[in-house]
């Protein structure tokens, strides 16, 4: 009999786009289950025979009732960086829930080089990675890297102002689409491996934020140049743009971590797991230029 799956925050961006996939691939619904803390949201999928459950990181009595019976369990890895320890805490839960369940394989969402990044968080997806690992469970980590939808958050108002600050400097990173972790993930999800993995998901092509801003400037027929500036100025930056307190230091530590070479990576991996090319940074920005350019 085929493994029944089970997809934590299934109403978020990345877990809608992996039940799709699941869908799409053929899967049987009632062998999906999709957990939120919201199931009335999950209704579009429920409708077509997945079970959906509610399950908070927070509560583990919830745990329990929603991860029973499942054997791979995706733990889509939470949105809560505003309280230190907050998330590393969610996700431990969520592992030790997974063991609880008798689950067979432990499937979950990281970043890439936890163990030198820069980023605040890293620590999160690093103690989760290791707690996954302590419980002799087999497992598939998903070391997703920096998304191309994460663009929209910086590329607008650079384009308004046709300066792009960043303290990158020429660090090198392979942005993927988010549709495309969610393909991995759904891959691993549905693989009857057994198999402990580790995969880091990227995109095919490395750029630094100049040759970044070069493709942008060609997609929007805007000009965008790069300001090159320190950590500290983009965090007074920042800081004057009203992005709140705990952000600040996270935002700023991405360019760190970029121009410091820990995201200086493209690798097969997305290709391994399912057996296409990954989106192309140039294609994406074409069919995202109304967007970009506000
Ligand atoms: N690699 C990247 O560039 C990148 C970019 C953005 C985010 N991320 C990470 O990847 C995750 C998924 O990305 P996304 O774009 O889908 O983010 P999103 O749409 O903001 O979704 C947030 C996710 O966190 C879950 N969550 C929050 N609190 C929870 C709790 N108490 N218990 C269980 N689940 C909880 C949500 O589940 P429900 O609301 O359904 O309960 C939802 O799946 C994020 O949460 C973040 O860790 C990575």
């Amino acid at each position: 009999m085929s493994d029944t799956l089970l997809v934590t925050g299934a109403t978020g961006q990345l877990g809608r786009l992996v039940l799709d996939q699941l869908l799409a691939s053929g899967i049987e619904p009632a062998k999906i289950i999709a957990t939120s803390r919201d199931v009335a949201k999950l209704s579009d999928y429920t409708v077509k025979g997945v079970k959906a459950r509610i399950a908070d990181f927070d509560d583990a009595a919830s745990l329990d009732k929603a991860f029973s019976g499942a054997d791979r369990i995706l733990i889509i890895s939470t949105d809560a960086l505003d309280e230190p320890g907050k998330r590393l805490r969610q996700h431990l839960a969520a592992v030790a829930a997974a063991k609880r369940a008798g689950a067979k394989h432990i499937l979950y969402t990281s970043m890439p080089s936890p163990e030198t990044s820069v980023i605040p968080f890293a620590p999160d997806h690093l103690g989760t990675e290791n707690a996954i690992k302590a419980t002799g469970i087999p497992y598939t980590i998903l070391r997703n890297g920096w998304y191309m939808e994460n663009l929209f958050m910086a590329l607008p108002h650079a384009l308004e102002t046709g300066h792009w600050y960043s303290s990158s400097g020429q660090g090198r990173l392979a942005h993927i689409a988010r549709a495309d972790a969610a393909r991995a993930a759904a891959a691993a999800l549905a693989s009857p491996s057994g198999e402990s993995r580790t995969y880091t998901l990227t995109g095919g092509e490395l750029r630094s934020t100049d040759e970044i801003a070069a493709l942008v400037a060609k997609a929007t027929g805007k000009p965008l140049e790069v300001v090159h500036i320190s950590d500290e100025a983009l965090a007074g930056g920042l800081k004057s743009a009203g992005l709140p307190d705990f952000l600040i230091p996270i935002v700023v530590s991405f360019d760190a971590n970029t121009r410091e070479g820990h995201i200086n990576m493209a690798t097969n991996d997305l290709t391994t797991l399912t057996g296409a090319a990954p989106a192309s940074l140039t294609v994406f920005l074409e069919a995202s230029k109304a967007r970009l350019a506000g």
